[in-house]
């Protein structure tokens, strides 16, 4: 097997002594690939992102292009950080209220190039990031309450892909959407995949959306992760109970 792109090793994390939020998860997530995290509210999915991006844990390793996360400084740490990002699910509060989406799409960008360009040349980097998420050029000048949710979330998969990273951190990223908006949300994020490569974690609680999107599938409960599979290996009959319970309410 190739070298993983990320590699979590028993990370834990309580916030009261005695009372994990997560237990010693350990898991990878080699190049191009997208692993999914199901489980229910509460379980711990978030925790691990918070982890993952500001190194919250209480014990653990987690290493990304061979690379200790945790050691890293300097112009590593910022490189590292440009090639992790993140998509959460409510678009709304990712976004600046006030800020055209240009500047709020820009942000990672204009951090990683230190503005070190010209207006010209910002805008068409702008619009070329709203072709990838299949959005119009008329998009940049409107602030985010006058788009569609599904919009905004494309606006937010675009800001995420600005720094071209190679990981990204998918927290339910269409679980506040419309059912219908929710299927073309996903459709993009792996045409996305297919075209650029990218790795992703998918988290959600719907193991239909997880099931479509992952190649590997993870299943947590109550902080721990409880079972681990390839996607085709899903039906199988020495599945976990929990994995079977949320399997029968997918099926019915
Ligand atoms: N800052 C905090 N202080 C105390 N407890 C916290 C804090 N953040 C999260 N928790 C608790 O940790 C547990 C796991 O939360 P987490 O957000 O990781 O769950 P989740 O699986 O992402 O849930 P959801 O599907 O609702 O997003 C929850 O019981 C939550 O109340
Ligand atoms: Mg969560």
């Amino acid at each position: 097997m190739t070298e993983p792109l990320l590699s979590v090793s028993n990370l834990s994390k309580s916030y009261h002594p005695g009372h994990p939020v997560i237990e010693n998860v350990t898991f990878s997530i080699g190049k191009g690939e997208c692993l999914g995290l199901v489980g229910e509210s509460g379980s711990g999915k978030s925790t691990i992102v918070r982890c993952l991006l500001q190194m919250q844990q209480d014990s653990g390793d987690v290493q990304f292009q061979s690379n200790d996360l945790h050691r890293l400084k300097g112009s590593a740490l910022r490189r590292a950080r440009q090639n992790i990002q993140v998509v959460f699910q409510d678009a709304s509060e990712a976004l600046n209220p006030k800020l055209k989406i240009l500047d709020s799409l820009m942000e990672p960008y204009d951090v990683m190039r230190r503005k070190l360009f010209h207006r010209k040349e910002r805008r068409e980097k702008a619009i070329e990031l709203l072709r990838m998420v299949k959005l119009p050029p008329s998009v940049l000048d409107a602030y985010p309450h006058q788009l569609s949710g599904g919009m905004r979330q494309r606006v937010t998969i675009a800001r995420a892909i600005s720094t071209n990273p190679s990981l990204l951190l998918l927290d339910e990223p269409t679980s506040s959407l419309d059912v219908s908006v929710q299927a073309s949300i996903l459709n993009l994020l792996k045409d996305l995949q297919e075209k650029h490569g990218y790795s992703y974690l998918f988290i959600s609680h719907d193991l239909s959306a997880v099931a479509f999107m992952s190649d590997r599938i993870m299943v947590m409960k109550n902080g721990s992760l409880v079972d681990s599979f390839k996607k085709t290996e899903l039906f199988r009959p020495n599945r976990n109970t929990y994995t079977k319970e949320l399997l029968s309410v997918y099926e019915s």
